[in-house]
This record gives structure tokens, sequence and C-alpha cells, in this order.
């Protein structure tokens, strides 16, 4: 037996193949339920006491030389290859990571179930857009330096068609096609030439909000807005809206959220006065109503737009917009409970 062993460990030692299905000839050989070192440790059960002693030890090894050696060979083949052979691919995929929803997403998501519960419905229009909807329709003529806030990405140099800066563009677009009462809020993509940063990316995403009908108030505006800043950050939020210019909102304002300022990252992200900006919002002016067919002595209505990456970062306490689009999965598994 000794001697039988011993060429058996040789031959171990000189096989050698890439080829999966000659592996698997070679496992059986030695180690099937037929192979030769079953039938050894057979005749190994009925050999005498003392022999016994001195053959336990090479017929392990000669075992463990086998199964070590096929291990060695299949690890040289790429895992590709592999799979054919060693996994049932009727069994259930073993997935290391199942997915989940990007914070983007998570965000976006929220703030359409806040709205759609007060009567609003979910709009869409295109990422690439013309002159008219996102700029001229809106109240920024040619030439006109409010186009300037925006640096924009054209399309071939035609500077009729462009990715579109914001998604207030959807609002004309809407307004175009329905007729008041209209109550709508248009998720989406937009793009601004703009250098990356941990602050600003030159793609992020808008919720524009529109509600238009008989009689629509600043306070109803001021009132909505509340009702979403509590819905979103809890309801002890404190809002404020401060004046400020937007071509197509007449009077415009822009509502900070009391953040606080409790540490370094606080003073950081509200650059020390503890007010967070959340959005733009207005009156729609009228004459946008008129550029939209709808008639501004009898209507009037508000329009709103929450940027997402920045509630984003704040509501998953994030410092880095960047993090948002590289699509690292070990950020995204952080939110796989998140939905
Ligand atoms: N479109 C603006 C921007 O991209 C945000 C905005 C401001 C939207 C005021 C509005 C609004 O609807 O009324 O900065």
């Amino acid at each position: 037996m000794k001697s039988k062993i011993e060429e058996y460990l040789k031959e171990i030692e000189n096989y050698t193949s890439d080829k999966l299905s000659d592996i698997e000839q070679f496992r059986i050989k030695f180690l099937g339920k037929k192979g030769i070192v079953t039938a050894l440790f057979e005749d190994f059960r009925s050999l005498e006491k003392e022999q016994k002693k001195a053959m336990g030890k090479p017929l392990n090894e000669l075992k463990n030389r086998a199964s070590q050696k096929i291990e060695e060979l299949k690890a040289t083949i790429s895992g590709e290859r592999r799979v054919n052979f060693e996994k049932d691919l009727t069994l259930p995929a073993n997935f290391d990571f199942q997915g989940s929803r990007h914070p983007v997403s998570l965000v976006i998501n929220r703030i359409i179930s806040i709205f759609e519960k007060i009567g609003f419905d979910v709009s869409e229009g295109p990422e690439i857009e013309d002159d008219w909807h996102n700029f001229t329709s809106l109240n920024f003529p040619e030439e006109h330096p409010a186009r300037d806030m925006q640096d924009t990405f054209f399309v071939q140099k035609d500077p009729d068609w462009a990715l579109r800066t914001h998604t207030s563009s959807v609002q004309i677009r809407v307004m175009e096609n329905q007729e008041p009462p209209i109550r709508t809020i248009s998720p989406g993509r937009v793009f601004r030439n703009e250098a990356i940063s941990a602050r600003s990316h030159c793609i992020f995403h808008q919720v524009e909000g529109l509600y238009i009908d008989k009689g629509v108030s600043f306070a109803d505006l001021k009132e909505t807005l509340l009702y979403f800043a509590r819905e979103l950050f809890g309801k002890d939020i404190k809002i404020r809206l401060r004046p400020s210019y937007f071509p197509f909102t007449e009077p415009s304002a822009e509502m900070d959220v009391y953040w606080g300022l409790n540490n370094e990252r606080d003073y950081r992200m509200t650059k020390g006065t503890g007010w967070l900006e959340v959005l733009g919002c207005g009156m729609v002016d009228p004459q946008v109503l008129e550029n939209c067919g709808i008639d501004p002595n009898v209507y009037s209505g508000f329009a709103f737009g929450p940027g997402v990456e920045r509630t984003a970062l704040h509501r998953f306490q994030m410092s880095d917009i960047r993090l948002l689009f590289e699509n690292d999965k070990r950020m995204l598994k952080q939110f796989s409970s998140a939905l």
C-alpha cells in the first residue's frame, strides 16, 4: 500500500490542467465514491493494527493532497468559466447586495407624496429643452442679464436647444396644455455648466411646483410651503421667506428653514446663520400666464422649486454632493432600509 500511495502522490504532483472537465475527471478518479482514495480506505480497514498505525498518516496525506491540487487548479481558472461547472444555475442567486433606492429618489418620492396628499399631480417634461420653454416664456428675454443666472449647456452650439437649466420649463408646458385649476409638481434632472465641487454639481434635480386657480394669493403660497417644510423636516421646523428675484415670479422669495447651529457642520452648511436655503418661489408673473394662454385677469397662482440634492444632503447628514453621483455601492448600500 505504501508504494502505491507514493506513486499516486507523484501522479497528483505532476498532474496539471486548465480544463474544468479534466479536473473533474481527475477529482472523480481520486476522490469520487469509487475513486482511488475511497478504495484505499476500504483496504485500510482490513489491515493489521500495526499496519494501520503506519498507513493512516500517508493515506490522509494522499487525500489532502488530491483535494488541495484540485482547488489550486480551479483557482487558476477564471471565475466566469468556473461558474458553469460549480454552480447549479437553477438555484436562487446569492446576491451580496440586493440594491436600494438612491437617496435622490428617496427625497423625490417623499416630496411627491407630501404634495399628493394636498391634491397635486405629477408632470414631466423633456431634459433637452427649447429656448422658449426654458427661458423666453419665463420672462428671460434674449440678451437679458437674468440668463446669466444659469450657465447653460447648449446642444451643438445651437442657441435654440439646450439641456434644461431648471424644471420651471415644465410649468410652461403644463400651462400651455391644461386649463386651470392646475396643481402639479414636476420632478426632474437639470443641468448647468458649473464647476463641480462639494457644494455644486453640473447635474442636479429639482421639483417644480405650480398652483393656478382663481383668487390664489401669496398667503396660500406661504401656507403651502409651511405645510411642505413641516412634512419634510418635522412639525417644529421654522421657515422664513426672504425677498428675492426670479424673472418669472412677482413678487419672488426664497424660503429658508431654521436648521440650528449645534455643531461645526451646521455652521458650514448654513454659512454661520443657522438658516438653510431650501427653495425659490413666488407668484407667477402675469406675463408668464399670458405667454401660456391663461388670462391673468381671471387667474393667479404661485410656483416654487426646491432643489433635491441639498435636501438629501441634509436629510442624510452628508457633506459632499459628489457622493450622490458616484454611485459607490458602499454609500448606496447604507440606504437599503431607508425606503
Ligand atoms: N427655477 C429656479 C431655479 O432654478 C427655482 C425657482 C424659483 C422655481 C422660483 C420657481 C420659482 O418655481 O417660483 O433657480
